[in-house]
C-alpha cells in the first residue's frame, strides 16, 4: 500500500562496498582493548567517521574525546584510524598514557613519506580537505614546510620556497578524478615536483569509486550508506553525481526520503569504507518496505587486504 518506488523496482548493490581493512582493524583495536583492560577506554576523535560504529563502541565502554587532556592520568587511549600529528603522539608519551595506535597503515605510509621528503629538505604540498583529522595528522608529521591545496585554483595561488625542491602527498580518501586534475596542475606549474612511488589514495577508496562508476549507468538513483563527516562516503556520492545520477548519503534507514526513490525502478546502494554491512542491509530492508521487489548484487573486485593488530592486542599475548 505504501509503495514509493516503481512497482517492479530493484536494488542494485555495488561491489566492493563498506568496511576497508583499516576500519576493520581500528574497530577491532577498540574492542580488544575493552576486553583486555575493561572500560573506560578513551578514543581520541571518532575511531572512524561512522555514527553507528561510534555509538556501538560507546555502549561497550569507549569514551570519545576531542583532545588528550580529556584523558585522565593513567588512562588508555586509542588514536583513530585517521592518524595523529607528532605533537599528539609526544604529548601522550609525556603524560605516560597507555597508547594503542589505530592509525591505518596506509595513512602511516603517507606519514613516512612526509618524514623522508622533509629529511631531504623538500617542501611538501598536501592535497586534502582542510580541517579533516587525517590532514591535521599528516601535516603534523613535519615542523612546517607543508602547504595544503584543496583544488586546482589553490595550485595557481601556491607560493613555494624553491620549485626545484618540492614534493606532494595526498589524503587517502580523495576523489581519484579530482586528484588527477590537481596533480596535473601541480606538474604543469612545478615540473620538478616529486611524487609518491605509489599513489596515496588507498586501494579501498579507489575500488569503491570504481564500483560506483560501474554501477551508476545501471541505476536511476544512488544511496551511499555513510555519515556526513565521512570523506570517502561523500566522494562516492560525488562520483555518482558526476555521472549524472542523483545520489544521497544515508546514515540510517529512517533518513531515506520518499522523493529520492519516488517512481524509481533501479536504486543503487553502496557504502563508504567506515559503514558497517548491517547498516547497508538495514537500508536495503527499508527500501524493500517502500516497494523494492528484488535485490541484485553486482560483480566486482573481491578484496582480501587485512592488517595485523598492534603489539599487545594480538590474540597470542
Ligand atoms: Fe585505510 Fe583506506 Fe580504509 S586509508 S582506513 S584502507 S579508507
Amino acid at each position: 500500500a505504501n509503495t514509493v518506488t516503481a512497482p517492479d523496482a530493484e536494488v542494485v548493490l555495488a561491489q566492493p562496498r563498506g568496511f576497508c581493512a583499516g576500519v576493520d582493524r581500528a574497530i577491532e583495536i577498540v574492542e580488544q582493548a575493552l576486553k583486555r583492560f575493561g572500560a573506560p577506554i578513551y578514543v581520541r576523535h571518532e575511531i572512524v567517521h561512522n555514527a553507528y560504529v561510534v555509538n556501538d563502541l560507546r555502549q561497550k565502554g569507549a569514551v570519545f574525546v576531542q583532545e588528550l587532556d580529556e584523558v585522565p592520568t593513567g588512562g588508555t587511549v586509542i588514536f583513530s584510524a585517521h592518524g595523529v600529528s607528532r605533537a599528539v603522539r609526544e604529548a601522550a608519551e609525556a603524560r605516560g598514557l597507555r597508547v594503542f595506535d589505530a592509525t591505518c597503515p596506509l595513512v602511516t605510509k603517507v606519514h613516512v613519506e612526509v618524514s623522508k621528503m622533509r629529511a631531504q629538505d623538500c617542501e611538501i604540498v598536501m592535497i586534502g580537505h582542510k580541517g579533516h583529522p587525517e590532514v591535521e595528522g599528516t601535516m603534523g608529521q613535519a615542523d612546517g614546510g607543508m602547504l595544503l591545496v584543496e583544488s586546482v585554483a589553490d595550485v595557481a595561488r601556491l607560493q613555494v620556497a624553491n620549485p626545484e625542491r618540492l614534493a606532494y602527498v595526498t589524503q587517502t580518501t580523495l576523489s581519484v578524478d579530482e586528484t588527477r586534475e590537481i596533480v596535473a596542475a601541480l606538474k604543469a606549474r612545478f615540473p620538478a615536483i616529486s611524487e609518491p612511488k605509489k599513489q596515496d589514495i588507498c586501494y579501498a577508496t579507489q575500488n569503491r569509486q570504481d564500483a560506483v562508476k560501474f554501477m551508476a549507468p545501471q541505476v536511476d538513483a544512488v544511496i551511499v550508506v555513510g555519515s556526513p563527516n565521512s570523506s570517502n562516503s561523500n566522494r562516492l556520492r560525488e562520483v555518482a553525481e558526476r555521472l549524472g545520477v542523483p545520489a544521497y548519503l544515508a546514515d540510517a534507514p529512517e533518513q531515506i526520503r520518499d522523493e529520492w526513490i519516488a517512481g524509481k525502478r533501479r536504486i543503487g546502494v553502496t557504502a563508504g569504507a567506515s559503514a558497517p554491512e548491517v547498516l547497508a542491509q538495514s537500508i536495503v530492508t527499508e527500501l524493500q518496505r517502500r516497494g523494492v521487489q528484488r535485490v541484485r548484487a553486482l560483480d566486482g573486485i573481491e578484496e582480501n587486504m587485512s592488517f595485523p593488530l598492534p603489539k599487545g592486542l594480538t590474540a597470542s599475548n
